[in-house]
């Protein structure tokens, strides 16, 4: 596997004077003198979960990079991350978020733009990030832009834009992720209709990517959050699921209909269908439970959902694990695209930019894939290892 950068930047480890909690900063690198990545925070979060994340957006920012596109205004940024060991439940959370990005706020106002990631909502970053003092979490970036008002104002338009409930920035990214899976259903000519699938995690990203699979017309047949999985092999009614859930994404089951089954946590994981999409934590499958996977494909919604000894035993059985780096990337990537005017504060042109980036970059993937013999995975960090060396040529580290 290539490793396009052997060592991060900048690698810091916080401590709460209050609590004593951990924070990780992770700076994998920088581009133009900026990173992206967002913040995490889950009690047992570590540094080397943080470190791999970072790698991670590094990953996705360059797989969105076009050489070739002369039109495209925003061009990729380095990749960063930010962890706190924390249950984002624990009433003593949010005072550890606030107390955690007054300590990183140099960072962030030079260096490191962020927002929401597992277990925090953009909001709440928002409002601690005010209460740290920052101007906002994606400040670093504005000396690159031409007209900060605008983009500024661009972007919180777009923010206010909503779908049926749920924000366009809830949702982007699960509309990259439901347009990867379906890409591999065109490869494979399984038309989505025939085509059954089971998330978990209904969050930000499960719950966004529910939504566009089941509007694509696959058969939602399990969904799972931090309470256990719902199954219903007749299919779920995703909307309704979607309504009852509460702010950390765990759904009411007073709302589940008859035929509806509350089984154990991992059911989601056996469920009979040809999609698996892990869109809760890091590490959910696992060299002994990807046994039971009996899906053909499994989208990596969430960060790191599959261990690498899973992920070969899974190859050999014949079944193909989308990566994090391409699949999930969609969020971030609308972020700049809008901030930096490729697309505008409208739902259907951000959904319909989503989907073209995300069936050209996942087709480019599979392609190469196919072509040398080797996992989706590997051929996403080859075209990494293309792309870094070209991105810090042309742009630089630092502006
Ligand atoms: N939010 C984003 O913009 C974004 C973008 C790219 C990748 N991701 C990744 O997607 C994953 C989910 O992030 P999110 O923002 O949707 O999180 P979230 O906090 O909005 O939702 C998490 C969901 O997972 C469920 N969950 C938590 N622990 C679980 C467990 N042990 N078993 C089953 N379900 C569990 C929760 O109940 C909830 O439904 C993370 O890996 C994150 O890094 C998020």
């Amino acid at each position: 596997m290539t490793d396009p950068s052997p060592a991060p930047l900048i690698s810091l480890t916080w401590t709460d004077h209050v609590t004593g909690t951990k924070g990780y900063l992770v700076v994998d690198r920088l581009v133009r003198g900026v990173s992206s990545g967002g913040l995490r925070m889950r009690e047992g979060c570590t540094l080397a979960e943080v470190t791999g994340l970072a790698r991670g957006m590094s990953m996705k920012e360059a797989l969105h990079y076009d050489a070739d596109d002369a039109r495209a205004r925003y061009i990729p940024l380095g990749g960063a991350k930010g962890g706190i060991d924390c249950d984002p439940r624990d009433p003593r959370a949010y005072g550890v978020l606030v107390r955690y990005l007054r300590a990183v706020r140099p960072y962030v106002e030079s260096v490191w733009t962020t927002g929401e990631d597992l277990g925090l909502s953009q909001d709440l970053v928002d409002r601690a990030a005010a209460e740290a003092g920052l101007v906002s979490t994606i400040q670093a970036v504005y000396p690159l832009l031409d007209d900060e008002a605008a983009a500024r104002r661009r972007l919180a338009d777009a923010f206010a834009v909503t779908v049926d409930g749920i924000g366009l920035d809830e949702l982007v990214g699960g509309c990259g992720v439901a347009e990867a899976a379906l890409v591999a259903l065109d490869r494979a000519g399984l038309a989505p209709g025939d085509a059954r699938v089971s998330v978990q995690g209904l969050g930000t990203m499960g719950g966004a990517t529910a939504r566009f699979l089941a509007g694509a017309g696959l058969t939602v047949v399990a969904v799972a959050d931090v309470k256990g999985t719902i199954a219903n092999p007749a299919g779920l009614d995703v909307e309704a699921l979607l309504v009852a859930r509460d702010a950390h994404g765990t759904v009411d089951r007073s709302v589940l209909r008859e035929a509806d089954r509350e089984l154990p946590a991992d059911a989601w994981l056996a469920a009979d269908a040809d999609v698996l999409v892990p869109a809760a934590v890091s590490y959910a499958v696992d060299a002994v439970n990807q046994a039971s996977v009996r899906a053909r494909w499994v989208v990596e919604a969430a960060n790191m959902p599959v261990l690498p000894e899973a992920e070969a035993l899974l190859a050999r059985r014949g079944i193909t694990v989308l990566p994090d780096v391409v699949v999930n990337s969609g969020t971030n990537a609308w972020w700049w695209w809008t901030l930096f005017g490729d697309v505008g504060a409208d739902a259907d042109e951000a959904f319909g930019h989503t989907r073209r980036a995300m069936r050209a970059l996942v087709g480019r993937v599979l392609e190469r894939a196919d072509a040398e013999g080797i996992a989706p995975r590997e051929a996403a960090h080859a075209l990494v290892a293309d792309r870094l060396p070209l991105m810090a040529e042309r742009f630089g580290w630092y502006r």
